[in-house]
């Protein structure tokens, strides 16, 4: 009789509570580690849970600084974040220790572009105050001066990082009639461009941007990039929007801004410290706030997880993993 040579399923931390599937896959494939409860481990005690392990899926709200990396235990060989971000995982301490890490690009790409989209048309179109005058039981009807919003068609869209995500936000803006424009590093080629205005700085961006877009990951030179010398660059009465990363926001220069009209409204999905956000935000007319939710849809969430473990199983089978950042 001939057996099957017994191999081991390698052991996997998962950091947060994940959609059903991809815990179901995860169950299957690994001796997986779970978190049911959904409480956000703290530094220590995700050191402490990863004694054993093999690997670890984690999430942005996991800060992998190079403290927390250089106490994992020697098994763990490679973090697989469940996001495209990866500010919180300190990648030189990673590659310092011989870590593989990977992320998930793509499939959040529509889902993102999506919500920015939404905050655009509810920065412009006071959909937070409209939406509190109902609840409130404050409306009395119809007027034609009634709170007149922000008109988006023939506006400048400024996208800030015409990667994946901003040339999706630019795809949708083009069919509600904004033109657009971008800073990127280097220009696109023009079948990615199609048509978008390059500036090559990215104040010569926002010198146009009748709405702002921010799309640039969270850097130490990106941190706090929108503040008062680059909120005064902005037409009168811009729109801020940002999907990218709270910290990419100087929160109380913007917020003065919005104080005094020179940012007409801003649709704000991040938030740097979040989710303690800068109170002043809540009590703005002018401003279109939500949780964190660029990639919020079930599909989009599932197929992130989906693409973390497809990584970690090409790391566990000796196949170099597709979206490896470290
Ligand atoms: C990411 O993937 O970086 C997002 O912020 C999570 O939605």
């Amino acid at each position: 009789m001939q057996f099957e040579p017994m191999t081991a399923k390698p052991t996997l931390l998962i950091t947060r509570k994940l959609p059903e599937a991809v815990e179901a896959r995860a169950a299957r494939d690994y001796r997986a580690k779970l978190n049911i409860a959904d409480d956000p481990p703290d530094g220590q005690r995700l050191v402490r849970e990863a004694e054993g392990a093999d690997g670890i899926l984690c999430t942005t709200t996991d800060r992998l600084d190079a403290a927390t990396i250089g106490r994992l235990p020697q098994s763990v060989r490679v973090i697989a974040t469940f996001s495209v971000g990866h500010e919180h995982i300190d990648l030189n301490a990673a590659r310092t220790r011989g870590l593989i890490v990977c992320n998930t690009p793509d499939v959040l790409t529509d889902a993102t572009a999506d919500i920015a989209l939404l905050l655009i048309l509810g920065a412009a179109r006071r959909a937070s105050e409209g939406e509190q005058m109902i609840r409130g039981d404050q409306w009395f009807g119809w007027a034609p001066t009634h709170m007149l919003g922000i008109h988006l068609g023939g506006k400048r869209l400024g996208i800030l990082g015409m990667g994946r995500i901003g040339r999706a936000v630019a795809a949708r803006a083009r069919s509600f009639g904004m033109v657009i424009h971008y800073h990127n590093r280097e220009p696109l080629a023009p079948k990615l461009a199609l048509g978008a205005k390059y500036h090559a700085t990215p104040e010569s961006l926002l010198a146009v941007s009748d709405i702002l877009s921010i799309h640039a990951p969270l850097t130490p030179e990106t941190r706090h990039f929108l503040d008062s010398r680059r909120i005064a660059l902005l037409p009168a009465r811009a729109i801020v929007v940002n999907t990218a990363r709270g910290g990419v926001v100087h929160d109380d220069d913007l917020i003065a801004a919005l104080r005094t009209g020179r940012v007409a409204a801003a649709g704000l999905d991040v938030f740097e410290g979040e989710p303690k956000i800068h109170p002043d935000y809540r009590t703005l007319p002018n401003t279109f706030l939500l949780p964190h939710l660029g990639s919020a849809t079930r599909e989009t969430r599932e197929a992130m997880g989906f693409r973390a473990l497809d990584n970690l199983d090409d790391h566990f089978a000796g196949r170099p993993p597709r979206d490896r950042i470290a």
